[in-house]
Formats: C-alpha cells, sequence, structure tokens
C-alpha cells in the first residue's frame, strides 16, 4: 500500500534560515516553496534522493504548526508515506479500524493529494499519506 518515504518534515520557526541550512549547509536543492493555507503553513521542499525534506513554517501562532512549536519546539513534525491511490489507502486503513484525522483527502503542496493518520494510531508519529500527481514530471516542477 506505501511505497516509499516521500518526506520527512520539520516545523521551523524561520523559514528563510531554515532553508539556507539546508541549501547552503546541507548542499541540497530547493525544488520549492509554496504557501499552503488549508495546513497553515508555508513550505519548503528540498529533495534528497528518492525522498524529501520538507520544512514546514507556521503563518500564524494559531495554526496548528504554531502551537506546535510553542509547546514542544521546532523538530520533527511528520513522516509522510507516498501512496499510489489515496482514496484506496484510507479506505484500507479505515477498515483496519486505524484513527484517520482526515478521512477524505484534502490538497497539499505541488498538486499531492494528502491526508493525515492520527499519531494515537501509529505509535506516536504523525503520518501524512501524499498521492503525487501522475505524470513524467509530477512532483518535480523547478523552482518557483
Ligand atoms: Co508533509
Amino acid at each position: 500500500m506505501i511505497g516509499k518515504i516521500d518526506h520527512v518534515a520539520l516545523a521551523v520557526s524561520d523559514l528563510e534560515a531554515a532553508i539556507a541550512l539546508y541549501r547552503d549547509g546541507w548542499g541540497l536543492t530547493l525544488r520549492g516553496r509554496e504557501v499552503v493555507r488549508d495546513q497553515g503553513v508555508e513550505e519548503a521542499m528540498f529533495r534528497l534522493g528518492d525522498s524529501n525534506i520538507q520544512l514546514i513554517s507556521p503563518l500564524g501562532p494559531d495554526t496548528i504548526v504554531g502551537k506546535f512549536i510553542a509547546t514542544k519546539g521546532e523538530g520533527l513534525h511528520h513522516i509522510a508515506y507516498g501512496v499510489e491511490n489515496l482514496d484506496d489507502a484510507l479506505r484500507h486503513l479505515k477498515a483496519k479500524g486505524v484513527a484517520l484525522i482526515d478521512e477524505e483527502p484534502r490538497p497539499g503542496g505541488g498538486g499531492c493529494r494528502i491526508a493525515f493518520v492520527h499519531p494515537r494510531a501509529n505509535r506516536g508519529l504523525l503520518v501524512e499519506l501524499v498521492e503525487r500527481p501522475a505524470g513524467p514530471s509530477a512532483g518535480d516542477a523547478p523552482e518557483a
């Protein structure tokens, strides 16, 4: 059902500083950045081999990620599993009694469809399921 780790997401308070760290310090390539209002974040995506590092920065203190940083500080926020068919994956998990935050897919960055699984259903780890758009350049748009 899950094919790979699509990305590992870090919650950061200063997106510019975090981008500089991953671009200049770690030497990764910035694929793009975008505001995802639905999640209350601006995100930046860096390619790392077959996978990605996602930096997410809250648009305000009252957002989910803003509250996360206020209570836990910066750091690992979620891991995203890549799936081919998000509807099938959600149906399967629901049938297995796995608690979902999103029962229906919602729009993510880069034209993806995403859904979050409740951390209590996954031994404390917040998991995002990602279905990337089909096509040869899927998820590989040049830096915006
Ligand atoms: Co994510």
